[in-house]
């Protein structure tokens, strides 16, 4: 093809690209759209094809030895998604960290003449290749450095946005002292095993969020670096990821399968479509010893039926466990229950499906959990209500604000605060 057909088809590409994310209504924004149309995304993957380019997929650049992905071109619908929660605006000093050029050069359509991007990234090939492909494409003037975001980016800060697009566990100091007051950090932040994308507004000494959306990202390497423990059950058929916390006596587990097993039923049900992505976090908020349960699907035997096979919400109590299991209903939905194992299994299967209760009553109409950000050092007793999750540098509280009841009697979402 020549260059001219190549550059008419990537147009013709990037356009029913960015119609359909509007479609989709990920892109919400005009900034957003005109951002998405003016961006050659495959210039920042020219290994690709044109047709990989512009699908609504991530693009990998590099793996590490065992094959894992360790930098990608985001998937457009994921960049967009976080670039309509940023709020990014003409004139605005912004980081990016973790790099790859192409969601640096949307910033830059964002910000404008007037604005200043910076882009870092820990891995010297990513950096080499978005200074190039940025240059390529027209964007010389954004920053590209070669750091570990740890440390943010003192030498181009202060910033009103903060972009982070690898997964992170924890909030270094360096990001909230580089930000301006009421300047925002959207960030993937991993919780309990769960990520979601959120926005926080720095309010003083400590940050408020100010939305959330599920994601998933490329972990943060560097000094930030934290890994998941995983416990195997039954040779490798189960496995128990644990972020934080980990069972005073995992060996007691091996002996749940012969003690019994419960299942209890919550009478809840779901669309066999729809998300509920807030009962995940409800139950990590509502219970001790959560995990998240996988099973290996060569080795499968059909013991557990978790309501997905790669992270089921679980928990781990002395010798026993239980996950979130489903069954079906009718063809469109299916009715939560609690499954659990162990000496004590029907205390612990009814104390999860109880808590699904407690979700559909009250949180799943509601406004969703609201989360903060205050510096370690700050005693626990001085956190909002709510879950206290506690990270190396910080305490992330997780608070559900209940839904109000309306005049009618029914749950309708707490309007807003912010
Ligand atoms: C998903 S990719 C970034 C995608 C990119 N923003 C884009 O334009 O689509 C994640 C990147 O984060 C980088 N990364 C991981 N840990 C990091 C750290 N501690 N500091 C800076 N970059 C890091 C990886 O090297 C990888 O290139």
């Amino acid at each position: 093809m020549s260059d001219a057909a190549d550059s008419a088809r990537a147009e013709q590409l990037r356009s029913g690209l960015v119609d359909a994310l509007v479609t989709d209504g990920v892109i919400t924004s005009r900034e957003v759209e005109t951002a998405f149309r003016t961006v050659p995304r495959h210039m920042f993957a020219p290994e690709a094809s044109l047709e990989e380019a512009y699908a609504q997929d991530r693009l990998v650049t590099k793996r590490d030895e065992h094959g894992i992905t360790i930098s990608s071109v985001s998937a457009p619908q994921i960049q967009a998604m976080m670039l309509e929660q940023a709020e990014l605006g003409p004139g605005m000093r912004v980081l990016e960290i973790g790099s790859g050029g192409y969601n640096a050069a949307l910033m830059a359509e964002l910000v404008g003449p007037g604005g200043v991007v910076t882009t870092i990234d820990i891995d010297p090939d990513v950096i080499d290749r978005a200074r190039r492909f940025l240059k390529e494409a027209g964007y010389p003037h954004v920053n590209v450095v070669l750091a570990d975001g740890e440390q943010g980016c003192a030498e181009h800060a202060p910033f009103d946005r903060i972009m982070v697009t690898a997964g992170a566990w924890d909030i270094p100091p360096a990001w909230v002292d580089q930000l301006t007051e009421g300047g925002s950090i959207t960030v993937p932040l991993r919780m309990r095993g769960l990520t979601r994308s959120i926005t926080f507004t720095r309010v003083g000494d400590h940050l408020e969020s100010r939305s959330a959306r599920v994601c998933g990202f490329v972990a943060m390497q560097g000094a930030g670096r934290h890994r998941e423990r995983l416990l195997l059950l039954r040779g490798k058929e189960i496995g128990l990821r644990f972020d934080d916390g980990w069972p005073a006596d995992p060996d007691l587990l091996n002996g749940a399968f012969e003690a019994g097993d419960a299942r209890v039923w919550s009478g809840v049900t779901v669309g066999r479509r729809e998300p509920f992505d807030t009962l995940q976090l409800w139950l990590a908020t509502a219970l001790d010893g959560f995990c998240l349960l996988s099973v290996d699907k060569d080795l499968d035997s059909g013991l557990v039926r978790p309501v997905n096979r790669i992270a089921a919400p679980a928990v781990v109590e002395g010798a026993g466990f239980a996950y979130l299991t489903v069954r079906g209903v009718d063809e469109t939905s299916v009715e939560f229950g609690a499954h659990a194992f162990g000496p004590d299994a029907v205390r612990l299967a009814e104390t999860m499906a109880e808590q699904v209760g407690v979700w559909d009553r009250v949180h799943r109409t509601g406004p969703g959990p609201r989360f903060a950000v205050y510096p370690a050092h700050i005693p626990v007793g001085r956190l909002p209500d709510g879950l206290v999750i506690t990270k190396r540098h910080v305490h992330v509280t997780v608070s559900w604000p209940a839904a109000q009841p309306s005049a009618a009697g029914q749950r309708v979402p707490a309007p807003p605060t912010e």
